[in-house]
């Protein structure tokens, strides 16, 4: 597999082709690619919605200016992030480790109370803004194990957040909405994979010291 080959058959994907749906297999090795992508300290402080309803979808498009992607793709997903994280989500994360590695919890209390700590001092404007930054990281995994996997997809944040919180009943799960990812495969019709890619070169994006 030639990673960069795949990642230039990528394209914010504008026009999907409705008839054609991710199979069970498809759509649970992209949700696990995704639930291995990296976050701070490990905490995954974001959730996925995973819509295929189709009269949400119908609302959700309402909301994300008309965009037809939010419809016609296979599948949608929303990346909510916690607005809330209490003492309660770390002791959790700290029993799974425990349990999963095998390893006494009382090994890591250090680590407990620097987690803690951490995320004690943070406002909760904070919270929110690093709580979406661990979800865009999820985001741009599930952009390139699908584009790895063949599957099309089309970031978004071209939406109305309070609109969309509120259709999914978000505030009183304590989430706030950070970004869609539609998913599915391109129409045929769609002009934009046609399109050459539009980045900078290397030499203005890379500053070598
Ligand atoms: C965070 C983020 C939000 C985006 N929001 C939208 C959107 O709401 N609608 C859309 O059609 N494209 C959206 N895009 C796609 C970008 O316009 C696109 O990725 C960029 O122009 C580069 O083109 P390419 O992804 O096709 O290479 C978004 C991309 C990112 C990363």
């Amino acid at each position: 597999m030639d990673i960069l080959e795949k990642l230039n058959w990528r394209y914010a994907t504008k026009a999907f082709d409705p008839s054609k749906k991710l199979n069970n297999e498809q759509l649970s090795r992209l949700l696990e690619a995704t639930n291995l992508a990296p976050t701070s300290f490990g905490l995954q402080p974001f959730k996925i919605l995973l819509i295929e309803t189709s009269d949400i979808r119908v609302k959700l498009q309402k909301a994300a200016w008309n965009q037809p992607q939010t419809t016609e793709a296979s599948h949608l997903l929303i990346f909510a992030a916690n607005l809330e994280l209490n003492d309660d989500d770390i002791d959790n994360f700290l029993s799974r480790t425990s349990e999963i590695r095998n390893i006494p919890l009382s090994s890591l209390a250090e680590y407990e109370t620097m987690m803690k700590g951490f995320v004690a001092q943070m406002t909760s404007n904070d919270l929110a803004i690093w709580s979406a930054k661990q979800a865009y990281i999820a985001l741009g995994q599930l952009m390139v194990a699908a584009s790895v996997e063949g599957i099309d997809t089309c970031p978004m944040e071209g939406f109305d957040k309070g609109a969309v919180d509120k259709i999914l009943d978000l505030p009183n799960q304590k989430l706030g909405s950070v970004v869609m990812a539609a998913v599915g495969f391109r129409s045929k019709d769609d002009k934009y994979q046609h399109l050459p890619k539009v980045r900078k070169p290397l030499d203005e994006i890379i500053i070598k010291l």
